[in-house]
């Protein structure tokens, strides 16, 4: 299956993809900016830590040019700072940017080429269903999530040719180590009413379709989002 690199894997929806991924038969390559949590991670898939911060283009590819193959990226790495826009401080607007539009930027230019010299690969980048419903108080977000989606149908269009595949995964709710603290006590039930499957995410539920579509299995899919989100995005639930 080859190597896949997997950014912000110490934790959360990164750490269970990159479980899932070494169970498909993939090297797993743990990228995070904690570096305790991303060995954590590779000691249980049997794979290769690195301390790297995605926001950092020097230290991607640092990453990249001691790789020798790369067959897929999931780019996942990514943050939040919640305020409406008016309260959004510079600093939050730019780190939020930093980390979830140009992260994704600085490691497709990293990898993209490794995969290219294979005969190809397949990229996949983390959304969210936030990018499509959007919700008042949740700053700069959303707006790099569609951001996330515009570059997908671009690095389709860009490196299709070269055989590499680029799709999207837009999480719904889903409870990791990131969102726990939103899922406490009564939390968790009443999110899940307004989520047509009745039930608010696990992170492996995510993993399965970043895996699929890391596989042979999605050969010809190639530029679309895909919301992993129990039906949130499909409409207004029942009243
Ligand atoms: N959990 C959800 O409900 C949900 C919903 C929609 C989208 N998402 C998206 O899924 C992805 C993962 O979310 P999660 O809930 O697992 O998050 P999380 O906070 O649990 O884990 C994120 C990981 O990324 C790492 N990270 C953060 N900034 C980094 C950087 N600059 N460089 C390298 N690593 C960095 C963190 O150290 C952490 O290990 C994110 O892109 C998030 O926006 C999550």
């Amino acid at each position: 299956m080859g190597i896949a690199v997997v950014t912000g894997a110490g934790q959360g929806l990164g750490q269970a993809t990159a479980v899932r991924l070494a169970a498909d038969g993939h090297e797993v390559v743990v990228l995070d900016l904690d570096l305790d949590r991303a060995r954590e991670t590779a000691e249980a898939v049997d794979g290769q830590a690195h301390r790297c911060d995605v926001t950092d283009r020097d230290a991607v590819h640092a990453v990249a040019s001691r790789l020798p193959s790369c067959a897929a990226l999931v780019n996942n790495a990514g943050i939040w700072r919640f305020h409406s826009i008016l309260d959004m401080s510079e600093d939050d607007a730019r780190a939020v940017i930093d980390v979830n539009v140009l992260g994704v930027v600085w490691c497709t230019q990293a990898f993209a080429p490794l995969m290219k010299a294979g005969g190809g690969g397949s990229i996949v980048n983390l959304s969210s269903g936030a990018a499509w419903t959007h919700s008042p108080g949740l700053g700069m977000y959303p707006a790099t999530k569609s951001a996330v989606e515009s570059l997908t149908r671009t690095m389709a269009l860009e490196l299709g040719p070269s055989g590499i595949r680029a799709n999207a995964v837009g999480p719904g709710l889903v409870v990791s180590d990131g969102t726990a603290a939103n899922y406490q006590g009564d939390r968790a039930s009443e999110r899940a009413q307004g989520v047509p499957l009745g039930r608010v995410g696990a992170p492996g539920d995510i993993a399965d379709v970043v895996a699929f579509l890391c596989g042979d299995q999605a050969r010809y899919v190639n530029g679309q989002i895909i919301y992993v989100d129990g039906g949130i995005t499909a409409g207004r639930a029942a009243m």
